[in-house]
């Protein structure tokens, strides 16, 4: 039985925390630090951050996570240079188009998440094709949150909800969390157990707030070109660690 009784963006729940994480969320932070520290442009840190990515991805499929979520360009970056923000579209071009291949092969399944309207037509295609090439493999998802913001995706939800229920199709009483989860982009996925973040900041920065409500925060000092198999599994280790409440109570321990 779950401990939050009616709530059901975690149907039923061990307060235990399994071994390896269902869902685990990356904010993969510092690249610009690393480069600068290298004297490099800020476009160096992002291309060793996509090997870092690569890597996370391998290993994080290795150890059984079944979905992984990765925030690779926020609403918010748009505000940066438009030559750090067209690098950051190559980037993602580069991506799919080398990695796509490995990722099916491996039988993982793309799912991007964020704001598809404000994007080009190129990159929305891109996205589009890696999500249905690998629509029918079975193992691990990569949800790719680009153009991603949680405030964002919330108001987008809330907004078809409205157009529903001024049409008649859905009764206003009806709207709950879970009919709002369902239009969310991580429809259909579980909340994440984990959130990492590297490069010692301590911020959520607009990154999976709805489902982020009960997950762990794991905040890493190594800057993200600099995280690999061994940060992964320090992380995880901390993670295991946690005594994961969920509002409840726990073996007479009180608090949220
Ligand atoms: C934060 O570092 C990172 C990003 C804004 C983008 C993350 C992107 C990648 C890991 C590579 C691209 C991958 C894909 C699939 C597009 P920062 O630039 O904010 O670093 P800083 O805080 O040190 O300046």
């Amino acid at each position: 039985m779950s401990v939050l009784g009616g709530v059901s963006a975690r149907p039923d729940f061990d307060t235990e925390a399994p071994t390896v994480p269902v869902h685990i969320g990356i904010i993969m932070d510092g690249n610009g630090r690393w480069a600068e520290a290298r004297g490099l442009p800020r476009v160096a840190g992002h291309r060793k951050g996509v090997d870092a990515l690569r890597r996370t991805v391998r290993h994080a499929a290795k150890l059984g996570v079944r979905h992984l979520t990765v925030f690779s360009f926020s609403s918010e970056n748009w505000s940066r240079p438009a030559q750090e923000v067209a690098s950051l579209m190559g980037l993602l071009r580069r991506f799919i188009e080398q990695d796509l291949r490995e990722l099916d092969q491996n039988n993982i399944r793309v799912r991007p998440i964020g704001r598809r309207d404000n994007l080009s037509k190129e990159i929305n295609e891109l996205l589009t094709h890696a999500e249905e090439t690998t629509r029918a493999n079975t193992g691990m998802t990569l949800l790719v949150a680009f153009n991603y913001g949680g405030r964002d995706e919330i108001a987008r939800a809330c907004r078809i909800v409205a157009e529903r229920v001024a049409a008649g199709e859905i009764a206003a009483d009806a709207v709950d969390e879970t009919l709002i989860a369902s239009y969310l982009d991580t429809a259909g996925i579980p909340d994440p157990d984990l959130i990492i973040r590297t490069s010692g900041e301590s911020r959520l920065s607009n990154f999976l707030m709805w489902q982020a409500a009960y997950a762990e925060f794991v905040f890493v000092p190594e800057l993200w070109p600099d995280f690999d198999e061994a940060a992964l599994e320090a992380a995880l280790s901390e993670f295991r660690n946690r005594n994961r409440r969920f509002g409840g109570v726990v073996a007479g321990v009180t608090g949220g």
